[in-house]
């Protein structure tokens, strides 16, 4: 059968997309054109859309592509870049059947450029407003540390957020990490984790993406994370996956990125068929969908694709993720 119609009808949550990964190549040659922005003119991946296109076919690792994203996103400048660059995702969201997004940003890599924290978090709440008014579609900000900084620069950034009152009030809803892995394990953020448990805001955490399964138990246990990104390498230790279906940790698994950044070869290789035989819940996210070629609708069916669920599975994905979902008990009513 045709899963396509069905899997578009679901009702989707999305847990992992980092919003300036959601920068086409378009609006990034548009910007750089209108905020007078200089990309690099050595490399010739920026000479037109196609070619930048195309050079994001050829992805060799996570840190390949991290060269690109921080690139790319030095186009944003000013409210209005980021209320639009959020509302174009949230446009795209929605046709994907997205009902509730969790949606990252990574505020070091503005402000470390002279953008300042209060410039983002504004445009991404005006574009929150009008997805929610346009199209009922509900979103919470998560705010990601850049873990290739250190932990002083995390905590800074923590206290700018917290002085603003953004963690009392909800404008953010919790804290991730992201960026390089393998050498910046969990546990040199700690501190800034332990002040967000403190301070009752939700926590997740990259690991298990390119850096081994320590990386996750780690993240858990120094950092207590709610919620594991990627996640993949779960797989490598069955004691830890046990314990992770137990306590019904969300892994937000994003299959096009992982075949992209070259973790897996394709879709077939990642865990998923482990997941759901030992009740481990996931959810199935974009990532950086301008960047891997293609959206949540296009990561379910790529996992379609690979894995021909029958109809009971899909329906226990789509629960799951609404379950793991940081929005209040009265929306996840309406969601399921
Ligand atoms: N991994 C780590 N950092 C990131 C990613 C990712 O997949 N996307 C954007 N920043
Ligand atoms: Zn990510």
């Amino acid at each position: 059968p045709n899963f396509t119609p069905f899997l578009a009808a679901l009702p989707k949550c999305e847990h992992h997309l980092h919003i300036e990964g959601s920068l086409s190549p378009a609006t990034l040659f548009r910007l750089a054109k209108s905020n007078n922005i200089a990309l690099p003119a050595e490399d010739p991946a920026f000479q037109s859309i196609e070619a930048l296109q195309a050079r994001y076919e050829r992805f060799t690792s996570l840190d390949d592509f991290l060269g690109y994203y921080f690139i790319g996103m030095r186009t944003l400048l000013t409210v209005s870049d980021f209320e639009t660059l959020g509302y174009e995702y949230f446009q795209k969201a929605h046709a994907d059947g997205v009902h509730h997004a969790e949606i990252f940003f990574d505020p070091q890599a503005h402000t470390e450029r002279g953008v300042a924290y209060k410039t983002v978090v504004e445009g991404l709440t005006a574009a929150q407003r009008r997805a929610e008014a346009d199209f009922g579609l509900t979103s919470k900000l998560i705010l990601c540390f850049l873990r290739h900084m250190t932990a002083d620069e995390a905590g800074k950034t923590y206290q700018e957020a917290s002085a603003l009152g953004h963690f009392s009030d909800g404008t953010v809803a919790g804290i991730g990490l992201d960026s390089s892995e393998v050498g910046n394990p969990p546990e040199i953020f700690r501190e800034v984790y332990m002040s967000a448990k403190d301070a009752g805001l939700r926590r997740t955490a990259h690991a298990g993406e390119e850096g081994d399964s320590t990386y996750i138990s780690r993240a858990l246990d120094l950092c207590h994370v709610e919620r594991i990104d990627h996640g993949i390498h779960l797989v490598d230790d069955m004691e830890l996956l046990k314990r992770v279906a137990a306590n019904k940790t969300l892994i937000t698994m994003c299959p096009l990125s992982n075949v992209r950044l070259r973790c897996v070869t394709k879709v077939a290789e990642l865990p998923i068929r482990t997941f759901l035989d030992n009740g481990v819940r996931f959810s199935i996210n974009s990532d950086d969908p301008a960047y891997f070629g293609g959206y949540i609708l296009d990561n379910y069916l790529a996992v379609q694709d690979a894995f021909t669920l029958n109809v009971a599975e899909w329906k226990s994905i789509a629960v799951a993720a609404i379950e793991g979902s940081w929005c209040g008990d009265d929306r996840k009513t309406v969601l399921l």
